[in-house]
């Protein structure tokens, strides 16, 4: 699939079929992630892949928009190693370094033929405390989203957000 055609048909998928994801495939999803541009090339980025049956029953029941990890199976968590991304003044684009790796993460799933959905947890402080807790992260990691993945059980149309009166030439 070409890039565009990749971002033009991505959606985020809220009902999956259950059935397993290679981790080769996960990991190539993460290797996407790690791809990302990041501010002055800081490698502070770090993923979870949670296959773990419990783990994402888990995360179903405490996380209220969550609920499609039901079906899905999967989950990739973008997280920061805020030790790193803060070794050096002005860092403060560590949420953008993540979310730039969570929606590379998002069309290579579209790529690999898998669905996806991006969910919040930054700057929700309960989620993440949650989360750092179920997934015995240190202190200095910091969960900034939880995408899903699984093989999608609903067909959902490309939708054309373009809107030519929201760009401004000068
Ligand atoms: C920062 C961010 C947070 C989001 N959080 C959630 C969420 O918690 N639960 C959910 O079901 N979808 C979540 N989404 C997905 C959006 O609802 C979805 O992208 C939007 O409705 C547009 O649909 P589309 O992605 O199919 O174009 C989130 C997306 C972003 C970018």
């Amino acid at each position: 699939m070409d890039c565009l055609r990749t971002i033009f048909e991505r959606r985020a998928v809220r009902e999956y079929t259950g059935q397993p994801v290679d981790r080769e495939i996960l990991l190539t999803l993460v290797r996407a992630g790690m791809a990302a541009p990041t501010s002055k090339d800081r490698r502070h980025l770090r993923f979870v892949v949670v296959d773990d049956g419990a783990l994402v029953d888990q995360m179903v029941e405490d996380l209220p928009y969550s609920k499609m990890l039901a079906t899905a199976r999967h989950a990739i968590i973008v997280a920061s190693d805020l030790s790193v991304a803060y070794a050096v003044e002005d860092t403060d684009y560590w949420a953008q370094n993540c979310a730039a790796a969570a929606q590379n993460i998002l069309l290579a799933a579209t790529a690999q033929g898998l669905g996806s959905c991006w969910t919040s947890m930054h700057p929700r402080e309960e989620r993440i405390v949650f989360l750092r807790k179920i997934l015995k992260l240190p202190e200095y990691v910091r969960p900034f989203c939880v995408i899903a993945i699984g093989f999608a059980a609903e067909r959902l149309e490309p939708r054309d957000k373009f809107n030519e009166s929201h760009v401004f030439w000068r």
